[in-house]
C-alpha cells in the first residue's frame, strides 16, 4: 500500500495559536484527507517546538515558576485548539518528550562520528524572536525584518555543523529535483541563497537549564532549531516525508539547514517542501509578536469550523500572501457555501424526499443530463489536477462551478412547474450535490460527511467522485450543511 506523510512545522509556545498557526495546519489536514481518500496510508503530525529560549522568558512573564509546567499548560492550549477545529493529525510531538530527546541524541551521535561537528566562536547577531543568527542584510533599520525588534550582539563559544561541506549537494538536489521546493519562486530565492555561499552554522547555545544537553559538552544545549527538525523523524516508518508544508519564513532552515543535517547523518532527504506564504492583516504578517493575532476558538465558534478550512483554500493562492478578513471570510461562507453548495443540497434532497420519499430514477438522458454528466467526469479529473499542483484555489473554483451547474439545471427543470420533469431534476441535481460533497472532503470534511452520511454513502473513496454514485431508491433525508451568518 502506498503511503503519504505530512507534517506542519512545530511551533513555539510563548503564546497561544492564532490564525497564522491554522494555515499550515488546514493545509496539512487537506493533503491527509485527500490521500486518506485516495487510498493511501497516511500519517499526518504536527507538534511544539518547546526548547526554545522564548519558552523560558515567557513562563517568567505568566509567572510560572517551573517552565516545564508552562510548557505543558500551553501544550494543553495548544492541543485543545486543534481538536476544536476537528484536525485529523495522526501524533502530536512535543520537543520536550523523551521519545524526541532520544531521536535527537542518535542523530547528533551520527553527524558527531562523521567529523562534521567542530568547536568554535560565534560572533554575531541573534534574533530571539527568529532563533537564529541573522546577518546584517537581513535586518530593516537595525530590527528584525519579521520581529521589529533588533537582534542581540553575542560572541560565544559554541560548536558549530560543516554545513558549508554540504553546500554542493544541496545545491545538486535542488536543481536535479523541480519540485523538490515549491512554489517555484521560492526554490529560485534558495538556489540564489545557496549560490552566495554558506556559513558553517552554530548549533549549540551556553546551557540555561532548558533544553537538550549536548551529548559531547554538559556545558552547551542543542541549539533549537537543531533539534526542532529532527521531530519530523519520528513516525520512523514513514520516513521520508513526502511534504514538509512550511511558512516561507522557514523555508531556508526546510531547504537548507536541515537537508545538510540529513545528508551528513546519510538518512533519506524529505519529498517535498512546500512553503506557504503568511495571512497577513493590513499588509502585515499576522503574528503573536506583532499583537495582530485572531483567536482561531473564536472564529470556529462564530463560523463554524469548515469555514475557516475552506477560507484558508479558497482565499489564497498557495505560497502568496494574502489579508485575512472576517468580512471576507463570511463573504465566502454565505455566497459560495450556503447559497451555492448548502443550496443545492438542500433544495434537490428536500424536493425529492417530498415528492417521491427517495432518489427517483432517471427518466430523460437528453442534452442537457449528458452535458451535466460530462460536467460531473470533467471537474473530478480537473480537480485532481490541481490539487497535485498546490492550486487549492482553483480546484474549489471548479467545485463551486459545478456546484452553480447543478443549481442551474434544477432551475432550468423547474420540477415544481413541470412535474414530467421532476425526477430528472431531482436524479441529477442530487447527484451533482453529492458529488460536490465529495470532492469537498479534503476541505470542509464535517459538512461533507453530513451530506454523503444523510444519503447513506458512508466513507465513499476518492475514486467514486466523477460518477453518478448515489443510487436510485436511495432514501432522502434534507440536511442543512450551511447556515448564513
Ligand atoms: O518558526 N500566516 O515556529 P512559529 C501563515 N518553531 N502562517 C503563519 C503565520 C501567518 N500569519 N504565522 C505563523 C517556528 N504561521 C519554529 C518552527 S519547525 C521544525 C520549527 C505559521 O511558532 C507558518 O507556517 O514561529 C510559519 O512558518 C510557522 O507558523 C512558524 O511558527
Ligand atoms: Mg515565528
Amino acid at each position: 500500500m502506498e503511503s503519504f506523510y505530512v507534517t506542519t512545522p512545530i511551533f513555539y509556545i510563548n503564546d497561544v495559536p492564532s490564525v497564522g498557526h491554522v494555515y499550515p495546519l488546514t493545509i496539512c489536514d487537506g493533503l491527509a484527507r485527500l490521500n486518506r481518500l485516495r487510498g493511501k496510508k497516511t500519517f499526518f503530525l504536527t507538534g511544539l517546538d518547546e526548547n526554545s529560549v522564548k519558552t523560558i522568558a515567557a513562563a517568567k512573564k505568566a509567572g510560572v515558576e517551573s517552565v516545564q509546567e508552562y510548557a505543558d499548560e500551553m501544550a494543553e492550549k495548544w492541543v485543545s485548539t486543534w481538536r476544536k477545529l476537528e484536525y485529523s493529525n495522526d501524533d502530536f510531538i512535543r520537543t520536550t518528550q523523551e521519545r524526541h530527546k532520544s531521536v535527537v541524541r542518535d542523530f547528533f551521535d551520527k553527524v558527531y562520528k562523521k567529523g562534521d561537528i567542530y568547536k568554535g566562536v560565534y560572533e554575531g547577531l541573534y534574533c530571539e524572536g527568529c532563533e537564529a543568527f541573522v546577518r546584517e542584510s537581513d535586518l530593516e533599520d537595525g530590527n528584525c525584518a519579521l520581529h521589529l525588534k533588533p537582534p542581540k550582539a553575542l560572541k560565544e563559544q559554541n560548536y558549530f555543523f560543516k554545513l558549508s561541506k554540504y553546500q554542493e549537494q544541496i545545491l545538486e538536489h535542488i536543481e536535479k529535483n523541480p519540485l523538490f521546493i515549491q512554489p517555484a519562486s521560492r526554490r529560485r530565492e534558495i538556489i540564489n541563497f545557496i549560490k552566495e555561499g554558506l556559513d558553517d552554522t552554530s548549533i549549540s547555545r551556553p546551557a540555561n537549564g532548558w533544553g537538550i544537553p549536548l551529548p559531547i559538552d554538559e556545558k552547551q544545549v542543542i541549539w533549537v532549531w537543531f533539534d526542532a527538525l529532527i521531530n519530523y523523524l519520528q513516525p520512523k516508518e514513514f520516513w521520508p516525508a513526502d511534504a514538509h508544508v512550511v511558512g516561507k519564513d522557514i523555508a531556508r532552515f526546510h531547504c537548507i539547514t536541515w537537508i545538510g543535517m540529513l545528508l551528513s547523518a546519510a538518512i533519506e532527504l524529505p519529498k517535498s517542501i512546500l512553503a506557504h506564504g503568511f495571512f497577513t492583516v493590513n499588509g502585515q504578517k499576522m503574528s503573536k509578536s506583532l499583537g495582530n493575532a485572531i483567536d482561531p476558538n473564536y472564529l470556529a465558534g462564530k463560523y463554524g469550523v469548515d469555514a475557516i478550512k475552506y477560507f484558508v483554500f479558497r482565499e489564497i493562492p498557495f505560497g502568496e500572501d494574502g489579508d485575512f478578513s472576517e468580512k471576507e471570510l463570511k463573504n465566502r461562507l454565505n455566497t459560495e457555501l450556503v447559497a451555492n453548495w448548502s443550496n443545492l443540497f438542500y433544495r434537490s434532497t428536500s424536493f425529492g424526499q417530498k415528492l417521491f420519499g427517495k432518489l427517483p430514477g432517471p427518466k430523460a438522458e437528453g442534452g442537457e443530463e449528458k452535458k451535466l454528466v460530462a460536467k460531473i467526469a470533467l471537474t473530478k479529473a480537473q480537480v485532481d489536477e490541481l490539487v497535485d499542483k498546490n492550486e487549492f484555489h482553483h480546484a474549489l473554483e471548479k467545485i463551486m462551478e459545478l456546484s452553480s451547474e447543478g443549481n442551474k439545471f434544477f432551475q432550468d427543470k423547474k420540477p415544481w412547474e413541470l412535474r414530467e420533469n421532476a425526477e430528472d431534476a431531482v436524479f441529477y441535481a442530487v447527484n451533482v450535490a453529492a458529488n460536490v460533497s465529495l470532492l469537498m472532503a479534503p476541505f470542509t470534511p464535517s459538512a461533507s460527511k453530513t451530506a454523503l452520511d444523510s444519503l447513506g454513502v458512508v466513507n465513499p473513496p476518492w475514486g467514486l467522485a466523477g460518477t453518478l454514485f448515489v443510487k436510485p431508491g436511495t432514501p432522502l433525508a434534507p440536511v442543512m450543511l450551511f447556515k448564513k451568518i
